[in-house]
């Protein structure tokens, strides 16, 4: 079953249904998608595929809605393309445009009238085409290319309540203690639990939690990067069980390749066929999605 992109809500009706989460994956190129949709294949789950404008610009989206569908059909998988941290409505339009199934937008970091103007246009446009919707209230710490964010400013129920019935959001990104990037913590991993719980007994819609790579000291250490810290496997459960149901990552992925292109330029520092790099790389994103994939599905503890 599978092998057509779908609204990301029909893939989130999957973990509802079984109380797990979704992996929402990034990806900048096809090493990345191809590692993804082989994982997801393998494991038989459903992904959401993730592409921040930053992609959009590095790949071209004529490329990804090309190469996107077809990777999804050559693996038979349940997966929607969706916008991650989408800044504009322009961006949103031209997302639909080229086959996206599923949106962010990300107005976070306006006063919260103004999210919910834009939120709410963005639903109008995108509810009588069935495209999936998700918003963000609150403001994660961290800077990446196109993310960035100086302090945490932690969702605040109450107000989450009055955003999604005022937007009619299908999904809401919450600031709970994470943050982008591979330096998360600067002491032990913490994430507020209990607002977890409160805004989604308030909203009662899928919550999703962006910044929530693991940041594995295994890689971490094998590239160098010294107090680098992300969310354990622990918490990020925790987290599933109260609500969250849409988990992002995108650091994991990004340390995994790394990884492997310098193991592979390492042993073989003569090769200059750069698909033999590539290769070794694609497996060490291949183990990372099924290590993920693994901790937010619950396909191994319940
Ligand atoms: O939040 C998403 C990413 O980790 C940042 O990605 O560098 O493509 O903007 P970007
Ligand atoms: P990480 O930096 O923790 O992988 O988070 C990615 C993310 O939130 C993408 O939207
Ligand atoms: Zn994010």
């Amino acid at each position: 079953m599978g092998g057509e992109i779908i609204p990301s809500s029909e893939i989130i009706k999957w973990a509802e249904e079984r109380g797990v989460a979704i992996a929402s994956l990034n990806f900048n190129n096809y090493e990345f998608l191809n590692s993804i949709c082989k994982a997801a294949a393998d494991l038989d789950v459903p992904v959401i595929l993730a592409t921040t404008e930053g992609a959009i610009k590095y790949l071209g989206i004529d490329v990804i809605s090309s190469m996107v569908p077809r990777l999804v059909k050559r693996y038979g998988i349940k997966a929607s393309l969706h916008l991650d941290h989408g800044r504009k409505i322009e961006t949103v339009l031209l997302a639909i445009r080229n086959g996206y199934t599923s949106v962010m937008i990300d107005a976070s970091d306006k006063p919260f009238e103004e999210n919910v103007r834009i939120t709410s246009e963005v639903v109008k446009i995108c509810k009588p085409l069935g495209i999936t919707v998700e918003a963000e209230l609150g403001v994660l710490a961290g800077v990446e290319d196109e993310v960035s964010g100086e302090k945490n400013i932690y969702t605040d129920p109450e107000q989450a309540k009055e955003f999604v019935e005022r937007t009619g959001v299908d999904m809401l990104a919450v600031a709970v203690g994470t943050s982008h990037g591979a330096y998360k913590f600067k002491g032990e991993p913490h994430i507020d639990i209990d607002r977890v719980k409160r805004i989604r007994e308030l909203t009662g819609i899928p919550l999703v939690l962006h910044g929530a790579s693991g940041v594995y000291e295994d890689i971490a250490e094998k590239i160098g990067l010294k107090g680098a810290r992300g969310l354990s496997d622990e918490l990020l459960m925790e987290a599933i069980r109260h609500g969250i149901r849409k988990v992002n990552t995108d650091t994991d992925l990004r340390m995994a390749f790394i990884y492997g292109i310098r193991k592979s330029l390492e042993q073989s520092p003569t090769e200059i066929d750069p698909r033999k790099h590539l290769r070794v790389a694609m497996d060490e994103i291949y183990k990372m999605v099924v290590r993920r994939l693994k901790v937010i599905s619950f396909l191994e503890k319940g």
